[in-house]
C-alpha cells in the first residue's frame, strides 16, 4: 500500500537541476504541499510507513522536515520536537554541526525537549547524504533519548544516506 501511494505521489515532486549549486538536483515538494489531496496522501503514507515503530515523539528538521513531521505528529497523536537552525531556539540548546550535500550546517534542539529514555522518530522530507539525519540522531542520543527510526517522504537512493543511519529502521514513501 505504501509503495502504491508513493508512486501516486511522484508526479507532485519536481526535480530542479543545479539548485542550489551546480551538480545538485533539488527535489521540490511545493506542488505536493499545494495540492490538498496529495498533501494528505503524503502524510497518510508516512503514517502507514512508520506503522509498527514505537516512539514517544517526532523530531523533524527545519524547514522542510517541519512540513511533514508536524502533521504526522498530529495524526499519530505524538509530541513534536523542532530541530532548528542555529540561533532560533531561545533557551539552552545542544548543537550538532554536520556536512550537507552543498555546504556546512548545524542544527539545535532545546536541551529539555528530549528526556532520557524517550523514543524518538526522526522525520524529514528528503534523505540525501544522510548528514542531516545523522546529526539529528546524535542530538537525540546526546540527550539520552533513543532513536526509534527514521522516516522520509523521499529517499535519493543513489546517495546511500542509509549507510550513515546505523542499523535503525528507515522507512521511505518514495525513492527518487
Ligand atoms: C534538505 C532536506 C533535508 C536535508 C537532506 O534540507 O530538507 O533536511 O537537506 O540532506 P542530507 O541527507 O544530505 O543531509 P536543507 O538543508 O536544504 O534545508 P531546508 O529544509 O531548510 O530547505
Amino acid at each position: 500500500a505504501t509503495q502504491g501511494a508513493g508512486e501516486a505521489l511522484r508526479r507532485w515532486v519536481r526535480r530542479v537541476p543545479d539548485h542550489p549549486v551546480p551538480g545538485v538536483t533539488f527535489l521540490d515538494i511545493t506542488p505536493l504541499l499545494g495540492h490538498g489531496p496529495a498533501f494528505r496522501q503524503a502524510v497518510d503514507a508516512l503514517a502507514a510507513a512508520v506503522a509498527g515503530l514505537e516512539f514517544d515523539r517526532i523530531l523533524a528538521i527545519e524547514a522542510r522536515g517541519f512540513l511533514l513531521g508536524a502533521p504526522l505528529a498530529v495524526q499519530l497523536g505524538k509530541g513534536f520536537v523542532p530541530a532548528r537552525k542555529p540561533g532560533k531556539l531561545p533557551l539552552t540548546v545542544v548543537r550538532q554541526a554536520y556536512e550537507l550535500e552543498y555546504g556546512q550546517a548545524a542544527i539545535e534542539v532545546h536541551r529539555d525537549a528530549i528526556a532520557p529514555g524517550d523514543r524518538v522518530l526522526i522525520v524529514d522530507d528528503v534523505l540525501a547524504t544522510g548528514g542531516t539525519s545523522a546529526a539529528a540522531a546524535a542530538l537525540v542520543e546526546r540527550l539520552g533519548g533513543r532513536v526509534a527510526g527514521f522516516a522520509y517522504l523521499i529517499e535519493i537512493a543513489a546517495l546511500d544516506g542509509r549507510r550513515r543511519l546505523g542499523d535503525r529502521p528507515v522507512r521511505v514513501v518514495l525513492r527518487a
